[in-house]
C-alpha cells in the first residue's frame, strides 16, 4: 500500500480509516464461511445438536493431523481452560510443538472459550478507543470461527495437513472419511457427503467445529463471578478488593463511584456498565501494545532450518520480532520503515475468563502472546511495574531514543518485545491520557494479590468434562 495514499489528520497522525483495510489486507486473510450458517433457525431453536456433537468429536479427533496424533484439543484442552494442557511445556517454552514434533509455532495457544463473542474480522479502526478491533488470532487474520479452523489444520507447525508444501483440504477430508467420525458426518451432511468436492466437505468440517466452539459447553458463564453477579455467591474480601481495583470503582462496574485505587484493567478487559446489560467478556477484542518482553525460551527463534520446516520456518532467526496486527495488515510481512497505521506490536486483548483454569494448583500456565509470563502474579506485577527500576521513584521513559541510558536502578523487566512509543500504551510511565497508568500503577503487593484472587473467580465450574 502506497504511503502517499494515507491522508494526515490535523494532529499530523496518519488517518486510520477502516476503509483502508481491504486495500492493505494481505491475500492470506482467512475469510471463512458466513456466520449465518451457524445461527439457530426458529424451527431448530438452537444450532443443530447433531452438528454440535460432530464438531465436538472432530475437535477431539487426533486423526486430523499429519502424522496422526494431534487434535485441536491437544492445544486447546478443557482441563486447562481450553488452552495448552502440558504444564512442563508451558513452563519451559510457552509456545508449543506441532504434529511434527521438532516444529514449534511462534505464539502460544490462547483459550478458545468465549471466542464466539469476538467481533467478526477483518480488524477495523474504532475511533472511540483509538484502536483496531475484531477478528480471530492474536493478529486478527481470521474473520470468524469457521475461517479460523481452516488454519491450524493446514499449518506446518501445527496439524500439518500439507501436500507438496501446500495446505490440503483433501487430506483433511480423507482423514475424516477414514476416521471414527465418518458415520456421524454422514448423519449430519447426508449419506453421499463424501462424494462432494473436497473443498465443500472441508467447509462442512470447519462449520461443525465452529458450531461446537459456539456452544454453551465452551462458553458456559458458570464461574464464581457469574454466580456473584446473579446474587448467588459472595466474593471474599480479597476477591472483592481485586474486582474493585480491576474496575477502579466501589460497585465493580465501569462508571461507578471511584474506589481508593484504579488498576484500569477494565478499560481493555471490559465488563458491562450494569449487571445484566450484556455478557461480561473481560475483553473489548481491541489491539494494544502492552509491552510484554520477548520470550527468550521460544524455540521459534532457533527454527531456521528450511529443510526440516520448508514452509513454517523463521527466516529472521534471533532477529524475529512479533509485530502482531502489523504482520497481518501490512503486506508482505510488514513495512520495513514506519508504521502508518500505528499498529506495530499490538495484539488482541484476550478474554480473562478461564485465565486461571488449570487441572491442579501445581500446574503452570503461561501468559501473553509468546507465553513469557508463567503466573498471574507475574503478569499483574508487570502491569504495575513495567516502567520502574529498583531505584525508588525512577521511571523508564520509552519515548526517549535510549530509554535505558543512565538509569540508576536495574529495571524490573526486560525491554518490551516492540518498544515503539507510537504504539506502547503509556510509554512515558506517567499517564499520558485519562485511565492509562499502565506500567506504573502504584499498587501495593496486597493489591496485586487481590487482583489475582479476583481473576481466579473467572474460572468456569463445574470443571469441563474430560475428553471422550
Ligand atoms: C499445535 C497447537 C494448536 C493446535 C493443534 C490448534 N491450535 Fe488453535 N491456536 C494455537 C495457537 C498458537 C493460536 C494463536 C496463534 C496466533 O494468534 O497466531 C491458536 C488460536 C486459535 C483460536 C483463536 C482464538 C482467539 O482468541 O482469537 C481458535 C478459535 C483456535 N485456535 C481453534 C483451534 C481449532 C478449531 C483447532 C483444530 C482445527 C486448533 N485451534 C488447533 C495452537 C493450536
Ligand atoms: C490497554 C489495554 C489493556 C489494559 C489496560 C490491561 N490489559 Fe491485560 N491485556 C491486554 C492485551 C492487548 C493483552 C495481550 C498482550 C500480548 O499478548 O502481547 C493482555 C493480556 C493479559 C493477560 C494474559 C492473558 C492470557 O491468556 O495470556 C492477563 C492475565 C491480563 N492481560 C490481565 C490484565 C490485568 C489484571 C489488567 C489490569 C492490571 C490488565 N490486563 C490491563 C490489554 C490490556
Amino acid at each position: 500500500m502506497a504511503k502517499s495514499k494515507l491522508k494526515k489528520n490535523q494532529s499530523g497522525r496518519m488517518l486510520k480509516g477502516s476503509g483502508l483495510l481491504f486495500a492493505v489486507a494481505t491475500p492470506t486473510f482467512i475469510v471463512g464461511l458466513s456466520a449465518i450458517s451457524l445461527k439457530p433457525t426458529a424451527a431448530q431453536g438452537g444450532p443443530n445438536p447433531k452438528l454440535v456433537q460432530l464438531g465436538r468429536a472432530l475437535f477431539f479427533d487426533e486423526g486430523l493431523s499429519n502424522p496422526a496424533g494431534m487434535a485441536c484439543a491437544t492445544c486447546h484442552n478443557p482441563t486447562a481452560g481450553f488452552s495448552y494442557p502440558v504444564s512442563m511445556i508451558n513452563e519451559a517454552t510457552g509456545t508449543v510443538p506441532g504434529a511434527v514434533e521438532s516444529r514449534f509455532g511462534n505464539r502460544k495457544p490462547p483459550t478458545i472459550s468465549y471466542a464466539r463473542f469476538i467481533p467478526q474480522g477483518p480488524p477495523t479502526f474504532d475511533p472511540r478507543q483509538q484502536a483496531y478491533v475484531g477478528g480471530l488470532f492474536f493478529d486478527g487474520r481470521a474473520a470468524n470461527l469457521p475461517g479460523q479452523a481452516q488454519a491450524p489444520l493446514q499449518n506446518p507447525n501445527e496439524m500439518n495437513n500439507l501436500v507438496h508444501n501446500v495446505g490440503s483440504p483433501a487430506l483433511v477430508v480423507s482423514e475424516v472419511e477414514s476416521g471414527p467420525n465418518a458415520n456421524l458426518f454422514k448423519q449430519v451432511f447426508g449419506p453421499e457427503a463424501f462424494s462432494q468436492p473436497a473443498d465443500q466437505v472441508f467447509q462442512q468440517i470447519v462449520q461443525a467445529i465452529a458450531a461446537w466452539e459456539s456452544s454453551p459447553e465452551v462458553s458456559p458463564f458458570s464461574s464464581k463471578y457469574d454466580a456473584y453477579v446473579a446474587g448467588k455467591a459472595t466474593l471474599t474480601a480479597a476477591e472483592l478488593d481485586g474486582l474493585r481495583l480491576f474496575t477502579g470503582t466501589v460497585n465493580g462496574r465501569p462508571g461507578g463511584q471511584p474506589y481508593v485505587k484504579n488498576a484500569e484493567c477494565s478499560s481493555c478487559h471490559v465488563l458491562a456498565p450494569q449487571a445484566g446489560q450484556g455478557p461480561d467478556l473481560f475483553t473489548d477484542s481491541h489491539y494494544y501494545n502492552i509491552g510484554i518482553p520477548r520470550n527468550e525460551n521460544n524455540p521459534y527463534y532457533a527454527q531456521t532450518n528450511k529443510v526440516t520446516d520448508p514452509v513454517g520456518y523463521n527466516a529472521l532467526g534471533d532477529d524475529y520480532v512479533d509485530l502482531g496486527l502489523a504482520d497481518f495488515l501490512y503486506p508482505d510481512g510488514g513495512l520495513v520503515e514506519g508504521d502508518s497505521l500505528g499498529i506495530k506490536g499490538t495484539f488482541k486483548a484476550p478474554t480473562l475468563r478461564n485465565v486461571d483454569a488449570r487441572p491442579d494448583a501445581e500446574f503452570v500456565k503461561d501468559y501473553g502472546h509468546n507465553g513469557v509470563f508463567k503466573s498471574l502474579a507475574s503478569i499483574v506485577h508487570f502491569y504495575n511495574t513495567r516502567n520502574l527500576t529498583r531505584a525508588p521513584g525512577e521511571v523508564i521513559d520509552f519515548t526517549k531514543p535510549n530509554p535505558y541510558e543512565g538509569l540508576k536502578g536495574k529495571p524490573f523487566w526486560p525491554r518490551p518485545e516492540y518498544a515503539s512509543p507510537e504504539t506502547l500504551i503509556n510509554p512515558a510511565g506517567h499517564a499520558t491520557g485519562p485511565g492509562r497508568h499502565l506500567g506504573n500503577l502504584g499498587l501495593t503487593a496486597k493489591q496485586e494479590a487481590d487482583i489475582v484472587a479476583f481473576l481466579q473467580t473467572l474460572t468456569d465450574a463445574p470443571p469441563p468434562p474430560p475428553a471422550p
